[in-house]
């Protein structure tokens, strides 16, 4: 079985996907975000320069991801090294971001997710899962909530983490990210037209979860 949640920064889907995967046995979650952040991390890191296209385009044959699970937890690796702990900085974020738009970064990492829902039962989440990557994904959800939403449990997270920051800074960087994102030529963020949408901004983590596993039940 195939799941795509798609859908904006912030909206909860990783957390929600983990946990409606964790209740269908032998389903893995598989946060495709991560990827990406693994090899904007990598490309920032090794100094090449993010806004140069080419330079990014010839840096990617040096670069390979994969990922795998330590107790449950998706790790990403680039070139056997686990990054997984260095790619969630707002830094990393906005870069990951940036290099997401380039269409040569897409192309690199598309038969990587597929290859991953060929020999899994997944529930997968990015930006383009229900419209490009799984097009024929048996259930696709497109989790949003409002961008003040969003931003406030961002600061709630990292504020837990020990990492502060201001309000008005997260809700900045998460309109950016969605702009980025939703108005980028290639893969666009963007509701698949046979996606139901859930929109969290008025729910309770537990009423997420409820709703994405209502969603997944009514089509098993
Ligand atoms: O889900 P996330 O916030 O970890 O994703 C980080 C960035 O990667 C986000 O700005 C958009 C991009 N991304 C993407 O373009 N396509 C995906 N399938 C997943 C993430």
């Amino acid at each position: 079985m195939t799941v795509a949640i798609d859908g904006p920064s912030g909206a909860g889907k990783s957390t929600v996907a983990r946990a409606a995967a964790s209740a269908v046995p032998g389903m893995i979650y598989v946060d495709t975000g991560a990827i990406y952040r693994g090899i904007a991390y990598t490309l920032v890191t090794d100094g090449t320069d993010i806004s140069d296209a080419d330079a990014v385009k010839t840096a990617l044959d040096g670069i390979h991801p994969s990922i795998d699970y330590v107790d449950g937890i998706q790790h990403v690796y680039i070139n056997g090294e686990d990054v997984s702990d260095r790619i969630r900085t707002p830094e990393i974020s906005l870069a990951t971001s940036k290099i997401s738009a380039y269409p040569a970064v897409r192309d690199f990492l598309l038969e990587t997710q597929r290859r991953i829902a060929r020999e899994h039962s997944v529930i997968m989440d990015g930006r383009d899962i229900g419209t490009i990557v799984l097009p024929d994904a048996d259930v696709k959800i497109f989790l949003t909530a409002s961008a003040e939403c969003r931003a406030k449990r961002r600061c709630d997270e990292l504020a837990a983490k020990g990492t502060p920051v201001t309000y008005e800074q997260v809700l900045a960087d998460i309109i950016k990210r969605d702009k980025n994102d939703s108005e980028r030529e290639t893969a666009p963020l963007r509701q698949a037209e046979d996606a139901v949408l859930v929109d969290t901004s008025d729910m309770t983590l537990d009423e997420a979860i409820e709703a994405v596993k209502q969603v997944i039940g009514g089509k098993r």
